[in-house]
């Protein structure tokens, strides 16, 4: 703040008329001056506090006329209530100025430039484990497949009696199970669909099954939801040459280049012979890097041929049909495609990560 107004609890008393005619003038004069010069309302506002307000500098002329001569008071007390009149005026007419420029400059300042390009609307795409789900599908129903489905709540028979795991069975402990009430369980692979297509349906049976299941498991290579598809195909003569051959096709189809798969001995209740499906590495071709352990080798599935108590349990002719079976980790799957390290990935949901897919079609 400037310093304070002229003439501020002067001794009024000793100026003569025309002494304070000049005085008059110079505070009128300095208190216009100062009104244009505020560059802002704040500053208007302390000016017209200094000015106009209960201490303000014409306030206190005003109050001082009370020690003039009684026959000067009334022409003094006009001249000053000009004054006053004056620099209120200038006070409203510098505040519509500035008023008027805020608002020049808050529309300058939001400016839309129509003939910028627009922001894009990002759109979304199909998540990488659909995408290979809907691959595998595509792949096996060209082959004549047809793809199946079957509940994530299921019985214990479905899920581990008609299986072939009865209740004591140690191969229960293969698979850490989540337990509903009513003897009802989160299945704990696509197996229990077999059984279902089984028992509705007579061979020739030849399907798919891709869905959810859910084990206590969680790892970077195992989560406690994850997805496999489950290959069923049940007919006169089938063999374990005819599982090899739709299993091999498949993964060249999948992966989409030459590879080698061996079959290893295994062991599943439900199949007789069991083996684990190796595919030679479809990131280092089988020289051996850090994915494949240096091996060499990937495991991508389980199979084997349909036990005779499966069949059995599910009132089909074991000595007429004999019948394949696979089950794949569709994660595994799909980290493998698409080079995922890490297969929490797949379920955190970051559009980060989920955006390098999006334009990805199975
Ligand atoms: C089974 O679940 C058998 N039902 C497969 C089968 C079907 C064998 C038909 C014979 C005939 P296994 O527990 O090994 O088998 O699981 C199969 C595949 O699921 C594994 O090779 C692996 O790729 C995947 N998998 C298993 N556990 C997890 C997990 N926690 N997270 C992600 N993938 C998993
Ligand atoms: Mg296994």
């Amino acid at each position: 703040m400037s310093d304070a107004p002229a003439g501020r609890g002067g001794p009024e008393q000793r100026r003569g008329p025309e002494q304070r005619d000049g005085m008059e003038q110079t505070l009128t004069t300095r208190a216009l001056a100062e009104i244009n010069a505020c560059v802002d309302l704040a500053a208007l506002e302390e000016a017209r506090v200094r000015w106009l307000g209960r201490r303000g500098a014409l306030t206190e002329q005003l109050r001082s006329i009370g020690s003039l001569p009684p026959s000067e008071r009334p022409a003094a007390g006009a001249r000053i209530n000009l004054i006053s009149e004056r620099v209120q005026h200038a006070i409203e007419a510098r505040r519509a100025d500035l008023e008027r420029t805020a608002v020049a400059r808050a529309l300058a300042e939001g400016t839309v430039d129509v003939t910028l390009p627009g922001r894009g609307e990002a759109t979304g795409g199909l998540h990488p484990l659909t995408q290979a789900r809907l691959r595998i599908e595509r792949i096996f129903r060209n082959a004549g497949f047809e793809v199946a489905e079957g509940p994530e709540i299921e019985d214990d028979f479905h899920n581990f009696q008609a299986l072939n795991i009865p209740a004591d069975h140690p191969a229960r402990t293969m698979m850490d199970t989540f337990y509903l009430k009513d003897g009802c369980l989160l299945r704990t692979h696509t197996s229990p669909v077999q059984i279902r297509a089984m028992q509705s349906r007579a061979p020739p049976l030849a399907l798919i099954a891709p869905g959810r299941v859910y084990r206590r498991d969680s790892d970077v290579t195992h989560s406690p939801m994850f997805h496999q598809v489950e290959g069923l195909f049940v007919d006169e003569n089938v063999s374990f040459a005819h599982l090899k051959a739709a299993l091999h096709r498949f993964m060249e189809a999948f992966f989409e280049q030459t590879l080698s798969m061996r079959l290893r001995p295994s062991y599943f209740p439900f199949t007789e012979p069991s083996a684990e499906v190796d595919i030679s590495c479809v990131l280092c071709h089988g020289r051996g890097c850090r994915v494949c352990k240096h091996t060499g080798w990937l495991e991508v599935a389980g199979c084997g041929m349909v036990h005779p108590r499966v069949f059995e349990a599910c009132g089909i002719d074991a000595e007429r049909y004999t019948g394949w079976a696979f089950g794949a980790g569709i994660d595994r799957l799909a980290m493998l495609r698409y080079r995922v390290s890490d297969l929490r990935l797949f379920f955190e949901n970051d559009l980060r990560f989920l955006a390098g897919f999006a334009g990805g079609a199975p």
